[in-house]
């Protein structure tokens, strides 16, 4: 058995819904997937890391069957909050990426957005295979990964192994596990899926008069 470090999810406690916009708004790419997979008849979606729920608010919404999981306690004491509020019916568990908590070939689409980098090299194959496990064939799965180009990667916090590190920053993920990928590696990782899309995506935002270059994989993959 490989050694693959500690899942831990993000503290949502610390971050009210007042000063979580990003997190209840739903990243622009979901809106092409939404389309995407309508049109491909997809029916049953998988919202892998789900956070406060707002892709699975938004594919419910839109005749999805959905089904939603994170490791955090919050996140899906909120989610849950949120899709009753709005009458929608959702199934919503808590549950670890490693060992992902549905049954083999049981799903036809999955979005984690900025979840999957929270483990290790090894801990990142274990996911690769979980993915391929649930997915029916002609699945597809469109994820995110932390590029090596990130401000992050070059920082000086405790590093894992050779691809991940330790953020050493205040806030919802301090201390979490942050893998960090190259173009390569991608194939390595991914190797027993169809890649049907990969493009490197760089945010620049300032915070405190300092500048940070931000650079995501954003990565859609097909099971075979
Ligand atoms: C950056 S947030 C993204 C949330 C959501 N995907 C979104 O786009 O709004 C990352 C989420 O991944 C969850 N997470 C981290 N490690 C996890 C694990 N091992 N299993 C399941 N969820 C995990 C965190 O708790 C957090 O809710």
């Amino acid at each position: 058995m490989v050694d693959i470090i500690k899942s831990q999810g993000w503290n949502w406690e610390i971050v009210s819904d007042e000063f979580a916009d990003v997190w209840k708004n739903p990243a622009p790419e979901s809106f092409y997937l939404l389309h995407r997979w309508k049109k491909q008849h997809k029916k049953n979606f998988l919202d892998l890391g789900c956070g406060l729920g707002r892709h699975t608010v938004l594919f419910a919404s839109n005749g999805f069957d959905v089904s939603a999981f994170d490791i955090s306690e919050n996140a899906i004491e909120r989610t849950s909050n949120w899709v009753k509020e709005l009458g929608l019916n959702v199934n919503i568990k808590q549950g670890d990426m490693l060992n992902i908590p549905f049954d083999n070939e049981s799903i036809d689409c999955i979005l984690c957005m900025n979840v999957i980098s929270h483990t290790d090299t090894n801990g990142t194959y274990k996911i690769a295979d979980e993915l391929k496990r649930v997915l029916k064939a002609g699945g597809e799965c469109y994820l995110t990964l932390g590029s090596k180009e990130t401000w992050g990667f070059k920082q000086n916090w405790p590093m894992v192994d050779a691809n991940t590190k330790l953020r050493d920053e205040q806030g919802p993920e301090y201390m979490i596990p942050h893998f960090y990928a190259d173009y390569d590696l991608i194939f390595k990782i991914f190797k027993d899926f169809e890649i049907v899309d990969i493009k490197h995506i760089g945010t620049y935002y300032t915070k405190d008069n300092k500048t940070y270059e931000s650079y995501h994989w954003h990565i859609l993959i097909k099971k075979k």
